[in-house]
């Protein structure tokens, strides 16, 4: 007879595939994701149930200090993404491509989704803009390699954008719309709606057959993705108003300094049991 704690505990080890973003929107389940850029957040995360990890390019500003996105390349992502699918078991890993990496035609597109499948194990790819990444998107799908869109707020064009403005105003809801059933119609599985007005992302979210995944972007998307050093109160500074910080592990660490600095200073460190003999 079957164990229903066991049956629950195997159905949690599953694999997440594409098709389980499809069936959670059509069956309302919300999917969750963040972003990690090491194998250490990446074996927690998966561990405690998280869909998805992006392997952003935000890494940038996480991991390599850069004021924006735009410098990122693929050979400095492709270690990062590789640690990070190496300690997943069951969630899905999607490779975020940089900058300058597939803008010039869908040969450089697929080039580069190629060198992330290829490298690092990952089991997609994201890459930003709609109407204007349509045929490099539908390039990429027909190689068989999943593709999550990226639209809205997309910081890759920042200085295109004016700086970091919220989408989806007013008129703007419709270029909104245009993109998002672009990026669906090139065949991409799911697509990212970050800095979108509420209004304007439960128009795309019901007009969309896809999931949408919010990142700022209110309660009426599919699924929700946050930066995990934002989320975990790990950034320095001002972080964006959407993030909602679950942990402080500034506050944590900056604690531990402190203990350890007291400990050695009054020789409580090393202990005995801390000695070889
Ligand atoms: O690079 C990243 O982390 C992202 C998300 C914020 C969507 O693109």
């Amino acid at each position: 007879m079957t164990d229903p704690a066991a049956a629950a505990a195997q159905a949690n080890l599953k694999k997440v595939r594409t098709r389980h973003f499809q069936s959670a929107k059509e069956n309302g389940i919300k999917i969750l994701g963040l972003t990690s850029y090491d194998v250490l957040s990446a074996g927690i995360f998966d561990e405690s149930g998280i869909d998805f990890l992006l392997v952003g390019d935000s890494a940038g500003n996480t991991v390599f200090g850069y004021d924006t996105t735009l410098p990122v390349t693929v050979d400095e992502l492709i270690p990062l993404t590789r640690a990070v699918a190496g300690a997943v078991t069951r969630a899905f890993v999607i490779a975020d491509m940089p900058f300058g990496s597939y803008e010039t035609s869908t040969d450089e597109a697929l080039h580069t989704a190629f060198r992330f499948m290829k490298e690092t194990g990952a089991h997609a790819v994201k890459l930003e803009g709609g109407e204007r990444s349509a045929k490099q998107i539908r390039r990429v799908v027909s190689a068989g390699i999943p593709v999550m869109g990226h639209i809205g707020f997309t910081p890759q064009s920042e200085h295109g954008l004016g700086g970091h403005l919220v989408q989806g105003r007013g008129e703007a809801v419709e270029q909104l719309l245009r993109d998002a059933h672009a990026v669906e119609e090139a065949g991409a599985f799911a697509v990212v709606l970050e800095m979108v007005t509420s209004e304007a992302a439960k128009r795309v979210t019901e007009e969309l057959t896809i999931p949408t995944i919010g990142v700022g972007a209110g309660p009426h998307v599919d699924g929700q993705l946050l930066v995990w050093s934002d989320w975990a109160g790990f950034t320095k500074g001002r972080i964006p108003k959407f993030v909602k910080q679950y942990a402080d592990l500034r506050g944590v660490l900056g604690g531990a300094v402190k203990a350890y600095r007291a400990d050695v200073e009054s020789g409580a460190y090393p202990a005995p049991e801390h000695e070889y003999e």
